[in-house]
């Protein structure tokens, strides 16, 4: 008897082996071509030779990479929301949800930067700032924070502009939220449903009394029960991306002025204070 142990099931080992794989590219699409990884490459350069400078654009290229993801969630979620659909959309701003998450761990690697690592290569972006990021004024604005002046930093570029004031002339995702409300015959007031979108949502007093509804008899209106927890996740995580882009500046650049012009922490700290939804968050002091 051999001191080898013997197989049960028989039969050749299977191949695990890279030999099988495909290897020759000359005429099918691989996974370079597929991703355009060359034009992902090409977009990747620092301006200095300073090691961290490579982990910023990085971070600030996965970033915008999540938030594109986010606005074409969204934007899908709203269409269906306007068609009085409220079950598929869950499952979209489920994933604006997981890539919030994603958005905001990234923190955690960009936070191993010092003050003095990000010194090395701050004066080569002169003033480029996250603050110009078309995406983010893109999520801000189809999740209902409206500013018209933010649109100027895209000014010079109509590609850029045209969707953005679109998106700050059309209802955001509350909006759309609230029409589904009214649509089962809860009270919500014709100015809320017909206010200019262009301006920043105002708390109503028959609107909280409409979730009030909805929250007390979660049975009845469980879809818009869940659509309203899943909108609360929504502005949760916001809120923790927005603290957490404050800490990192704050241990970066304390109290300097932002590369975008603004007064930096000082701006950022009262942007904490925005609030999308405010009768979600209103209808839980009264329940
Ligand atoms: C150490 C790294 C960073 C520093 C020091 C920093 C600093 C700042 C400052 C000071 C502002 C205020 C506007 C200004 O005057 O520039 C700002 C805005 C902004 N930054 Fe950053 N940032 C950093 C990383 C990032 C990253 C990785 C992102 C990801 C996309 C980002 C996205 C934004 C956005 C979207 C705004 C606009 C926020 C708003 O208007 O509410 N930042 N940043």
């Amino acid at each position: 008897m051999s001191g080898e142990p013997s197989c049960p099931f028989g039969g050749p080992a299977p191949e695990h082996s890279a030999e099988q794989a495909h290897r020759d590219f000359s005429r099918s699409l691989s996974y370079g071509d597929y991703l355009h990884l060359d034009e992902l490459r090409s977009a990747h350069q620092p301006i200095t030779d300073a090691h961290d400078e490579h982990l910023f654009i990085a971070i600030h290229h996965v970033s915008e990479v999540w938030l594109s993801l986010i606005v074409r969630e969204l934007q899908a979620a709203m269409r269906l929301l306007d068609a009085g659909i409220t079950d598929a959309p869950l499952k979209m701003l489920t994933r604006v949800v997981r890539a919030q998450e994603q958005l905001t761990a990234a923190w955690d690697v960009l936070k191993t930067m010092t003050p003095a690592d990000y010194l090395q290569f701050r004066g080569a972006f002169g003033q480029a700032s996250g603050f110009q990021s078309q995406n983010y004024r893109m999520v801000e604005f189809l999740l209902g924070n409206r500013n018209s002046t933010l649109l100027r930093p895209h000014e010079h570029r109509a590609d850029l502009h045209r969707p953005l004031a679109a998106a700050l002339h059309a209802p955001s995702v509350y909006d759309l939220t609230l029409r589904l409300l009214a649509a089962r015959g809860l009270p919500v007031p014709a100015e809320v449903l017909q206010r200019d979108y262009a301006q920043p949502y105002q708390t109503n007093e028959a609107v909280l009394a409409s979730w009030l509804s909805v929250y007390c008899d979660t049975e009845t209106y469980w879809d818009l029960y869940e659509l309203a927890e899943k909108l609360v996740d929504v502005e949760d995580n916001f809120r923790r991306w927005r603290f957490n882009h404050l800490t990192t500046v704050e241990r970066t650049i304390g109290f300097k002025r932002g590369s975008g012009g603004t007064s930096g922490v000082g701006y950022l700290r009262g942007a904490l204070d925005v609030v999308l939804f405010p009768e979600l968050w209103d209808v839980r002091t009264q329940l």
